[in-house]
């Protein structure tokens, strides 16, 4: 069975393509990509989607997100995740290893790729860098990269111990292999749960200052500079954590940094209310802080926009501010969110967010990808610049139901999530669908 996109609008900032396009899929594959105008394409018997001029992007990547299998089910599984994912767009996740056991051994991510081969999203693993993740001794490093791990990270509970940090580094580069830092200095952050400044103080919330984090980003720097090991910074969130990553780069150290939808959309206002909603770690920063964030990704200083889609139950986001897990749902709201706040505002090229979201994170994590060309995977998102709706976390397919957007009206919804030449999310009718 062949399937044909007709007048699609294409983005892919690395394919010469026609501005209007139909593609044909057939066999997993991206058959023939027409100009719409010119082309002729029609076959009786293909099954035929007008997309009315929808954007096709290649499937997104997110490298940050937390599925919590195994251990943590209740949370989200490897199957709800991967569905979040297709909804959201993408078709390639990578997930943390903060489950239970931590993916610190071969065994955790064998057990991880078996799940990640019942779904069709592909799901790929990171291992820890220590033992438990407990930040005193490396989990063993080789054997991981034998069993397929993309890149290693403490993420959640970085390491302290800056001699281990240092060993890692010099193993994962030996391996070849991305360490990936959640920076947070973790006496300085002590029990803070929400960014130290103005809001801190009127909220009465115990603060976690921005140096937290810009003291472990200093650090992993100099480790990186020390050993020649690519350092990833995750969820960079300060404007001189920002300023350090730019000089590091400068300087040829290997560093790369990744930025959320919600660092890049909301500040520390968001969190008067004491809604849960809005705790994450790093947490929602300064409004400085943001539209430093947002100035960099036009001047291509950060490589990727990454969700740390971090699910909890109900249970763990009720109560106080105090006592609520950190983390939220990002896979379902990203792309919406992003080109509400930031595309249709010119502050955002569609281009650039195709490098952001899939061909930069391919590259750091050495995944092959060649985008919308003839003879290569059909992994495909089409998204609907028109679709009018509001976001409402109770139709989240993750089951972490907490979004600091709950209530938000967009324009603009992923219409198609395409696996390899399958459907696998459709929003064409009257009731969003996953379709396996
Ligand atoms: O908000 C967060 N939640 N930040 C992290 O770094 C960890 C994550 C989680 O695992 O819940």
């Amino acid at each position: 069975m062949r399937t044909l996109l007709k007048n699609c609008t294409p983005v892919d900032p690395k394919n010469e393509l026609p501005d209007r396009a139909d593609i044909l899929l057939e066999d997993g594959q991206i058959a023939k990509i027409t100009n719409s105008q010119t082309g002729k394409n029609n076959n009786q018997n293909d099954k035929t989607l007008d997309l009315k001029g929808a954007m096709l992007l290649p499937g997104l990547i997110d490298m940050h997100a937390h599925f919590r299998e195994p251990g943590f089910e209740e949370k989200e599984t490897i199957r709800t995740g991967s569905e979040a994912a297709a909804a959201g767009g993408f078709t390639t996740v990578v997930v943390m290893p903060n489950t239970r056991p931590v993916a610190d051994n071969p065994a955790t991510i064998e057990l991880i790729k078996a799940r990640a081969a019942e779904v069709p999203v592909d799901v790929k693993p990171l291992g820890s860098i220590t033992k438990g993740s407990a930040g005193n001794e490396l989990a063993e490093i080789g054997f991981l990269a034998q069993s397929g791990v993309l890149g290693l990270t403490d993420d959640g509970q970085p390491v302290m111990n800056s001699e281990v940090m240092r060993r890692a580094m010099e193993y994962a580069s030996d391996f070849n292999l991305p360490i990936i830092s959640h920076c947070e200095d973790l006496k300085l952050a002590a029990e803070g749960v929400m960014h130290e400044g103005y809001y801190s103080s009127i909220l009465g919330l115990k603060p976690i200052p921005a140096a937290a984090e810009e003291i472990m980003i200093a650090r992993d720097i100099a480790l990186a500079e020390l050993t020649g090991a690519s350092l990833h910074i995750a969820h960079l969130s300060t404007k001189r954590g920002l300023e350090m990553v730019l000089e590091a780069i400068n300087k040829g150290i290997k560093v790369t940094a990744e930025v959320t939808p919600h660092h890049l959309t909301l500040n520390d206002k968001a969190v008067l209310g004491y809604d849960t909603a809005t705790k994450v770690n790093p947490p929602l920063r300064s409004e400085e802080d943001r539209q430093a964030l947002q100035q960099a990704l036009k001047e291509d200083e950060i490589a990727v926009i990454a969700t740390d889609h971090a699910p909890h139950t109900i249970e763990e986001k009720m109560g106080t501010f105090d006592s609520a897990a950190f983390g939220i749902s990002g896979l379902e709201t990203a792309v919406a969110v992003l080109h509400e706040d930031l595309i249709s505002q010119q502050k955002l090229h569609w281009d650039k967010l195709v490098e952001l979201m899939y061909y930069n994170p391919a590259e750091i994590l050495q995944l092959e990808v060649e985008g919308l060309k003839e003879g290569t995977p059909a992994d495909l998102t089409v998204f609907n610049p028109k679709k009018k709706w509001q976001i409402d976390p109770g139709k989240f397919k993750s089951l972490g139901k907490h979004s600091p957007y709950a209530g938000k009206d967009c324009t603009g919804k992923i219409l198609l999530t395409i696996k390899e030449g399958q459907i696998i999310y459709d929003d064409r009718g009257d009731e969003a669908e996953i379709l396996y």
